[in-house]
């Protein structure tokens, strides 16, 4: 069997990363420090705890596993957390990145899935958002992630490190089959709040700023379902190994929903009202985020099959009644 070391295989994506993996024939090993993520949830091949800024440990892993790709998962990924603590990201993400990348050259390992996102693009107005636009991060999370893009691009010249780059839009949704979901402690995404607060389990949604410009005056985001997601990445693998080079893809479908289009939606998937209060605007949230690109579905063939709001929202809730992890 083919190993692939998928770095944070234990979280929401990597853990759905590994089904896929393990469906088209290959091994994940996770490689995990369980700082966010969850051991119950690593189901498809072999655990490995440890830290990507522990080098040494990163050497055994390569060695004793030989993969022939990395799929990047592992990092802290919070925006508003890392406006208000920058450096654990610039150290985890950014030097974490880092000495992975080193650890891969080293091996030997030549391929490299990186999980990137649409923070990177920042707030443009009115601009068409695909691979080729411009990357002005508004928040330290988006910074490191174009720090680690930028990584990349440098290690494929010097070393030939080749890397296909997936810039995530908003991903939400679960495995249909319920065997791994999404559960964040704590969770500060948008559909699983607004579970919880349908469930009565916290007291309501708060919005995050009515007064964007936007046409109800809040935030609008282009979700994309995590299976549809890492279905990409398996695409992605192929064309590394059919070494058609370094390359970056939006991930998302091109349609934005606001923040109140979400809310009306799973209200209407559950059949429940969403206890919602008004609040002021989150540091470091981008006005409206939604992919103008169709580069994936030219290049690698990719089909999101599963990505409608309400087909996310009602995987979400099903899921959410029913599963949870335990440290
Ligand atoms: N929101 C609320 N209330 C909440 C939580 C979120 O109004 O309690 C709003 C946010 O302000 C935002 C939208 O819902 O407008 C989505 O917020 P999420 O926290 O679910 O997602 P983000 O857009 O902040 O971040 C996610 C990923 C990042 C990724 C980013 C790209 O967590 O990794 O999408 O937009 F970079």
């Amino acid at each position: 069997m083919t190993n692939i070391l998928v770095t944070g295989g234990a979280g929401y994506i990597g853990s759905h990363a590994c089904k896929a993996l393990k469906a088209a024939g290959y091994t994940p090993v996770t490689y995990d420090n369980l700082s966010t993520g969850w051991q119950e949830a690593v189901k498809f091949g072999p655990f490995e705890q440890g830290d990507l800024t522990d080098r040494a440990r990163l050497d055994q892993i390569f060695a004793a596993y030989q993969p022939v790709a990395v799929m990047h998962f592992a990092a802290l990924s919070q925006v508003g957390e890392s406006m208000r603590e920058p450096g654990l990201y610039w150290h985890n993400n950014v030097a974490g990145s880092l000495n992975l990348l080193q650890a891969a050259v080293q091996a030997g390992c030549k391929n490299f899935v990186f999980s990137s996102t649409c923070a990177t693009y920042g707030d443009q107005d009115n601009v068409i958002l695909d691979e080729t636009s411009a990357q002005h991060p508004i928040n330290a999370y988006g910074a490191s992630k174009r720090a680690i893009e930028d990584m990349l691009r440098d290690f494929e010249v010097a070393y030939d490190l080749r890397h296909v780059i997936f810039r995530y839009f908003n991903v939400a949704g679960c495995d249909p089959a319920g065997e791994v979901g999404e559960f964040h402690q704590p969770e500060t995404h948008l559909i699983p709040l607004m579970l919880d607060a349908i469930e009565g389990k916290r007291d309501a949604l708060t919005i995050f700023g009515t007064d964007y410009d936007t046409p109800d005056g809040t935030c609008i985001r282009d979700y994309v379902h995590v299976c549809d997601l890492v279905d990409a990445h398996i695409h992605g693998l192929k064309w590394l190994e059919d070494d058609k080079g370094s390359r970056v893809f939006n991930l998302g479908t091109g349609a934005g929903f606001s923040v109140r289009e979400v809310i009306d939606q799973s209200a209407a998937i559950t059949n429940r009202p969403v206890p919602v209060v008004e609040g002021p605007r989150r540091p470091g949230d981008c006005t409206k985020l939604v992919s103008g690109s169709t580069r994936a579905e030219a290049e690698l063939a990719w089909r999101p099959v599963r990505s409608s709001l309400d087909q996310m929202i009602a995987d979400a809730w099903r899921w959410h009644q029913t599963g949870h992890y335990e440290k």
